[in-house]
């Protein structure tokens, strides 16, 4: 079989939705960069667009698309609901669509499986939890503001916590998680495959001052095919059925994520890097009031 045209392709979600396979990732692109990045992203090619509500940039995501000409109904737009927000979806998601200037979002995820007090960071409200902010989350779709639901950062405990809940009705779209060949998250990725959830890569190169890009297994690798390491980060993250959200603000970097049409690994060469023996996690719970990671997404 050819390889895939993979700037072109999309996962179907378990509601008939098709999920563009790369998107541009937006943490950490700061307000004056983030314009740019997604204007050059969605005129290179790009149609799928990650921000948050926490990254404080929705508003200049917002103008980045209006910018780069390419329509609205052409561009698969995700944020995510921030922990702070839990009580106050219908606030959250109203402010996401005003600062990104857009009538509906494609996905909106629940960015952590944490109800934090907005009143102290530190806290965790004592009535409330994610069953409560999901059973609020399920009213979306209906108003049309919101075509997905899904989840982020949860691990297969809090999955399972999910769907016992009386009020559970929506099996999440998706499940935005870090994955990269350090954390391969082998069986958090196998239970959402098996429950029908998307699994999309966060980190997938491994993030800002990535250890991943001086790998050695993974550099003898790119330059064999003629390829960078990011690209072949990339592509691992693909062939393993998952969407990757790549972040750049660098119009060169973000144009060479996105030369991954015509070629593909080996199984061999996939192999090599699933065998990878490092680990490492960027972004970890401890800054929560709640544990949320229990090593099953590891
Ligand atoms: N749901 C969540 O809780 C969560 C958590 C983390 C991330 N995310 C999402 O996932 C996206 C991606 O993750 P991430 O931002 O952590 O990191 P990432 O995409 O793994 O890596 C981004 C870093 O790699 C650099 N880079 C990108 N392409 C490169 C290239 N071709 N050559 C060399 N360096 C390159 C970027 O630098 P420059 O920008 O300077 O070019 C940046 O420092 C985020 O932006 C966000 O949208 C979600």
């Amino acid at each position: 079989m050819a390889p895939k045209t993979w700037t072109k392709e999309t996962y179907t979600l378990n509601t008939g939705a098709k999920i563009p396979a790369i998107g541009l990732g937006t943490w950490q692109s700061k307000p004056n960069e983030v314009r740019e990045a997604v204007k050059a992203a969605l005129q290179a090619g790009y149609r799928h667009i990650d921000t948050a509500f926490a990254y404080g940039n929705e508003n200049e995501v917002g103008q980045g698309i209006k910018d780069s000409g390419v329509p609205r109904e052409d561009i698969w737009l995700t944020t995510k609901l921030d922990n702070p927000w839990h009580k106050r979806v219908e606030e959250g998601i109203n402010s996401s669509l005003k600062s990104l200037g857009v009538d509906y979002v494609d996905l909106y995820l629940m960015h952590w499986p944490s109800s934090t007090d907005p009143n102290d960071l530190k806290k965790h409200y004592p009535d409330w939890d994610f069953r409560d902010t999901w059973a609020e989350m399920q009213k979306l779709p209906e108003s049309g503001r919101v075509r997905n639901i899904g989840v982020s950062n949860f691990a297969i405990k809090n999955l399972e916590k999910l769907f016992a809940d009386k009020r559970f009705k929506t099996v999440p779209a998706a499940n935005q998680i870090e994955l990269h060949p350090n954390n391969p998250s082998l069986k958090l990725v196998q239970f959402c495959k098996d429950k029908d959830i998307h699994c999309t890569a966060y980190s997938c190169l491994g993030s800002t001052d990535s250890p991943l890009y001086n790998n050695e297994t993974l550099k003898k690798l790119a330059d064999a095919k003629g390829k960078t390491v990011q690209q072949v980060l990339l592509m691992w993250g693909l062939q393993r059925g998952t969407s990757v959200i790549p972040k750049s603000v660098t119009a060169s970097r973000i144009q060479a994520n996105f030369e991954l049409d015509g070629w593909e690994l080996t199984d061999e060469e996939f192999k090599h890097i699933d065998s990878m023996p490092e680990r490492f996690k960027v972004c970890g719970d401890g800054w929560l009031p709640v544990k949320v990671f229990f090593g099953d997404d590891e």
